[in-house]
């Protein structure tokens, strides 16, 4: 099969369109035909061999992917071949054949596209995940995340809007605000400009905001626990701001705050089978409605992977950017 593949990991030209091995098949599986994956940030780290896929997952870059399911594991009762099949990868999505637990897929709604598709589940089940299945967001709190103009941004809006939440944002332009207010957050802070700890505060009438998405890290830590309420949890999915940071441990005390940490790659195939049925459970009639739905900056080619890379790098895009296989 036709994959993106690395010979020695570095910038955005060790990815070559090249030949390896279609994946075996086994217990539990589905094989798709790829038509299309989509690039995560996380994509930029393995390629640069800071990322490592975990014990068993594909060498081959791509967390997520969509296509034409072509064989069905024997125990499989989910899942038909001629099905459309959107899935989450532990990796390999960079390729034309992958194999997966059926649980880690989902039916591809009739209006979306397969390009359209591929952008769904790595950002809309790490949402859910982080939001609502860790940090219990309810209808009537405020949530926060940083990047609004992210993959994980543009899905946490309208999840936690189509949840009946408030949204606040940070991002970096004013172009990006407006895109997100656009989407429908309630509140966007530029974080050139703007101070988010004032914003949040202003627009919960002092009190904070319940729950924080957070992929910047260390150099957000202080201040993200001050713009939480009493009660408030953060969920920490990345590291863009560093790795290390001193906790103001009294906040945390005085107002009863969580700290979490999460992955969603590495999780146990029973693990994301329940994530994707959660979604699903909550939001699939939305996602099937097209209430909400990926946000597509554009499609390239798969053997344009490298300047896919430089342009999330630059965080030059808005949504996710996908990749065609076909
Ligand atoms: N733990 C997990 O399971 C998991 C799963 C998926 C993703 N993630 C993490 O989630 C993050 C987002 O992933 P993605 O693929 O959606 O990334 P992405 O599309 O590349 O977006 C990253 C965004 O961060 C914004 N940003 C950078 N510095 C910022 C700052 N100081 N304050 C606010 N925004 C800032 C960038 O735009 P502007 O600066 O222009 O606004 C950009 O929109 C990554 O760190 C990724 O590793 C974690």
């Amino acid at each position: 099969m036709k994959a993106i593949v690395i010979e020695q990991p570095g910038d955005e030209s060790c990815m070559k369109l090249g030949e390896a091995a279609s994946p075996d098949m086994r217990p539990g599986a589905i094989r798709i035909r790829v038509a299309a994956c989509a690039v995560n940030r996380a994509d930029l780290l393995q390629r640069q061999g800071f990322y490592p896929p975990p014990p068993g997952a594909s060498e081959i870059l791509g967390l997520e992917c969509a296509g034409e399911v072509v064989e069905v594991a024997s125990d499989v009762t989910n899942f038909a071949v001629g099905d459309r099949a959107m899935a989450l990868l532990a990796g390999g999505g960079y390729s034309e054949d992958v194999v997966v637990s059926a649980g880690s897929a989902m039916k591809v709604p009739e209006r979306l596209s397969y390009e359209q598709a591929a952008a769904v589940p790595e950002v809309f089940l790490t949402v859910f995940l982080n939001v609502f299945q860790l940090a219990g967001l309810q209808a009537g709190d405020t949530a926060l995340v940083h990047g609004g103009g992210s993959g994980i941004g543009t899905a946490f809006i309208q999840l936690v809007k189509e949840a009946g939440a408030r949204c606040i944002i940070t991002a970096g332009s004013e172009e990006k605000c407006k895109r997100c207010l656009e989407l429908g957050a309630d509140v966007a802070v530029n974080y050139r400009e703007g101070d988010f700890v004032a914003e949040a505060k202003a627009a919960t009438g002092g009190a904070g905001v319940d729950v924080i998405l957070d992929s910047i890290g260390g150099s957000y830590l202080a201040q993200n626990l001050d713009a939480l309420a009493i009660g408030g949890r953060l969920v920490l999915i990345g590291l863009m701001g560093g790795a290390k940071a001193e906790i103001p441990l009294g906040m945390v005390l005085a107002k009863r705050l969580q700290v979490l940490g999460s992955t969603l790659r590495a999780r146990p195939d029973a693990e994301k089978a329940a994530i994707v049925t959660g979604l699903l459970e909550q939001f699939g009639a939305a996602l099937e409605a097209g209430t909400i739905g990926p946000i597509v900056d554009r499609v390239m080619s798969l053997a344009d992977a490298g300047d896919a890379h430089r342009l999330i790098k630059a965080s030059e895009h808005f949504g996710k950017v996908v990749l065609s296989v076909r």
